[in-house]
């Protein structure tokens, strides 16, 4: 069993991205209890499971809300003989206690199921109580040389109810590559596993945007669009308008009596907000009180989980705060009290420039709707290393954006990594990595462009209003109870 230091250092001489976070005091050792501290729920848990085989010990990851078919594991290992390993087994085997092993640094063949890579990003065992390793499943395969199989089944019944997941995007421009790395990879991942609303949210797009509506209406089909292009398959998840559910305004106005004036300023999302956006003195008073009608957006479809990065953190607190508030004093049960964030790997993207973070207001983003020839383009302006002048000299991988990009981009791994040890050794130009790069993001972005030639506006007008009817029938129905509880149901 390795220590949670020598953990690390494997990780890191796999070069892959991982983040241990300590695991709050008291909470127990029970998976669900671990996951419940990070707001997580089963299918973001991976636990690594150790069996007994006629041909010795086997590991096997497989997500914690799925169930190994142990027949079909034995036909696909092709032995006869198949058993969990006991307790004291396990201790000698890896020198773990049950429901602690990690799978960094087992030297036994190990497999894992496929649903595994259906996650942005799962937490594993680190063979004890006091961390919890976040890591993508693409990582996890490469650190544990694990063999993918297709031996589990998701767990369904037994009070499981599939949770509501709400998701939404402010119709302000076109997407780019840092919101498909930063949610809507994640989001068409997350259709698969949960109800998914995704609101498109041009009331919240007005607070900021009240002059200009022109450019929030031509945005609406627009993130609709890109949405559909990245994968988000309408069969699956429901695509509203948030104009177009008048009980989120409705709901909005009770809400606003939940909530203290002292606690919405004090809201650290928005305070930051206000502080890019240099309102200063004019910040409107639908802007300060967003936070209100988000919560609105969220318990209005009584869902349960928002996929957020950190910095979203205290608005979903604030939803959650208002929804048990609104339950206690009305005496009602109508919002979950246990709404939480659902985190992912928190992944930002670089801007073309360099700059932290790739954003329109910026101008140096790469859309997920630009044509090969405009990519090109934006690739031959990008920033490299500030330091290199000529194509001899030594140049930096590290923090280099065009390598950033290709990290994420680039499937063909070994051209990066060729590509990365001659910049280093300045035996390669900005030009060579510069076309590979573009090359990569035309191949990257080729099928979102066929999928998009799938969902021409027209079409994604019909999806978006078959959508907001099926959600408004929910909204009706919240809103019923809501007005119930509070005795306005004339
Ligand atoms: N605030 C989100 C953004 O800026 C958009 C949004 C509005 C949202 N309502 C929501 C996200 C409800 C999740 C849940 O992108």
């Amino acid at each position: 069993m390795l220590t949670i230091s020598e953990i690390e250092i494997a990780l890191k001489s796999h070069s892959v991205e991982f983040k241990l976070h300590r695991v709050p005091a008291g909470v127990g050792k029970s998976v669900q209890e671990h996951l419940e501290a990070f707001g997580l729920d089963a299918s973001q848990g991976c636990a690594t499971l150790i069996f007994i085989t006629n041909q010795g010990p086997v590991a096997l990851l497989r997500r914690d809300d799925t169930k190994v078919d142990n027949k079909l594991f034995k036909q696909v290992l092709g032995i006869n003989k198949l058993r969990m390993a006991e307790p004291e087994e396990l201790m000698q085997i890896a020198g773990f206690e049950p429901g602690m092993v990690s799978p960094i640094g087992l030297e036994i063949p190990i497999y894992m199921d496929k649903r595994v890579l259906e996650q942005v990003a799962v937490r594993v065992g680190t063979g004890g109580n006091e961390y919890s390793l976040e890591i993508s499943p693409n990582d996890l395969l490469k650190v544990t040389a694990a063999q993918v199989v297709d031996v589990c089944e998701v767990k369904v019944g037994d009070g499981l109810k599939r949770s509501r997941i709400l998701t939404g995007d402010r119709p302000t421009g076109a997407l780019h590559l840092g919101h498909y790395v930063g949610s809507v990879e994640n989001r068409v991942k997350l259709q698969n596993e949960y109800e998914l609303f995704y609101l498109i949210a041009d009331i919240q797009a007005l607070t900021d945007n009240f002059d200009n509506p022109e450019k929030v209406r031509a945005n609406v089909l627009q993130v609709a669009q890109d949405n559909l292009a990245c994968g988000l398959d309408p069969e699956k998840s429901t695509m509203l308008i948030q104009s177009m559910i008048p009980e989120i305004a409705e709901l909005t106005i009770l809400f606003m009596n939940l909530v203290t004036h002292a606690e919405v300023l004090r809201n650290p999302t928005v305070k930051a907000e206000i502080q890019d956006k240099r309102f200063g003195e004019s910040v409107p008073f639908g802007f300060v009180a967003y936070p209100v009608s988000q919560a609105a957006d969220i318990n209005v479809f009584r869902a349960n989980l928002v996929p957020v990065g950190i910095d979203q953190a205290p608005m979903i607190e604030l939803a959650r705060e208002i929804g048990q508030k609104f339950n206690r004093i009305y005496n009602c049960s109508i919002f979950d009290p246990k709404l939480n964030s659902l985190f992912g790997v928190e992944r930002n993207l670089v801007g073309t420039d360099g700059d932290a973070k790739m954003s329109k207001s910026k101008g140096n983003t790469i859309n997920l709707n630009d044509d090969a020839e405009t990519v090109k383009a934006k690739v031959k302006t990008m920033y490299t290393d500030p330091s290199r002048i000529r194509a001899t000299d030594p140049g930096k991988v590290e923090g280099n954006p065009v390598f950033i990009y290709h990290d994420f981009f680039n499937s063909n791994k070994e051209e990066v990594e060729d590509l990365k040890q001659r910049y280093v050794k300045g035996a390669v130009g900005d030009v060579e990595v510069k076309e590979k790069l573009a090359n990569a993001l035309n191949e990257f972005l080729e099928p979102i462009r066929a999928r998009r030639a799938d969902f021409p506006l027209d079409r994604v007008a019909e999806i978006v209003d078959a959508g907001t009817r099926r959600a408004r029938e929910v909204a009706k129905e919240t809103m019923a109870m809501v007005k119930e509880a509070v005795k306005i149901n004339y």
